[in-house]
């Protein structure tokens, strides 16, 4: 078949492009309050996702500032390096995975990907909402299963701050060159091989 050009990406996949591009994890957050039908339309875009054998094995406990024990209690399961910053965002979120399939009760070697991935879903939307995502590794699982009643089949994968971005001459100066540093990531060829392992495809 003759190679004939075509101008296949159309205007509105190049916006979802930049939109994606947009997402950072920030460490200035706004103190305006995210509102109530917000977030619930940020877990409505995780609700969504795809997930293995749909299993779904995603679950959320989130506290909004205006809930100060609530958040407290979340606060207190994120690490010190973390809580430095992460106690200005309006709204904390800790995630949880199913480490089993219902149906089988055997393990479910793709439920913290696939929470990843309704965390990604989310952050999409959120970038549509000029909402930003930080999630954060650094947590205090012992502090974390001690306060809330977890159940033993869930494990804590992640926390996440959550708000709109604060302004910039607001920023606390220890965070300055972190908030502004320039993000990098790999170029493709490094990640998407062609016919041999290593071999970059684009
Ligand atoms: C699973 C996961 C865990 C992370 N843990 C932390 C963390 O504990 N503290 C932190 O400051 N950032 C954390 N991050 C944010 C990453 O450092 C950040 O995504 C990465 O540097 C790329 O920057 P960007 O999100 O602004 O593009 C985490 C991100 C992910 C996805």
């Amino acid at each position: 078949m003759e190679n004939i050009p075509t101008n296949t990406i159309t205007e509105q996949a190049e916006k979802q492009l930049v939109l994606l591009k947009k997402r950072r994890s920030t460490v200035n957050f706004s103190e305006k309050s995210v509102q109530e039908e917000e977030l619930k339309m940020l877990f409505e875009a995780a609700r969504w996702s795809a997930s293995s054998r749909n299993e779904q094995p995603w679950r959320f406990i989130v506290a909004t500032k205006n809930q100060p024990e609530a958040y407290q209690k979340i606060l207190n399961g994120i690490n010190e390096h973390n809580r430095v910053w992460a106690h200005n965002a309006p709204v904390l979120i800790l995630t949880f995975a199913k480490s089993n399939v219902a149906e089988t009760s055997m393990p479910n070697n793709h439920s913290w990907h696939d929470v990843g991935l309704a965390i990604g879903n989310m952050s999409a939307q959120a970038t549509a909402m000029d909402i930003y995502l930080h999630q954060m590794g650094g947590i205090l699982p012992k502090e974390i299963y001690n306060t809330f009643d977890i159940p033993e089949e869930f494990e804590v994968v992640s926390a996440i701050a959550l708000g709109y971005l604060g302004d910039e001459d607001k920023l606390d100066p220890r965070f300055e060159a972190r908030e502004n540093k320039e993000r990098v990531r790999k170029p493709l060829d490094e990640f998407v091989f062609g016919t041999s392992w290593g071999e970059g495809k684009f």
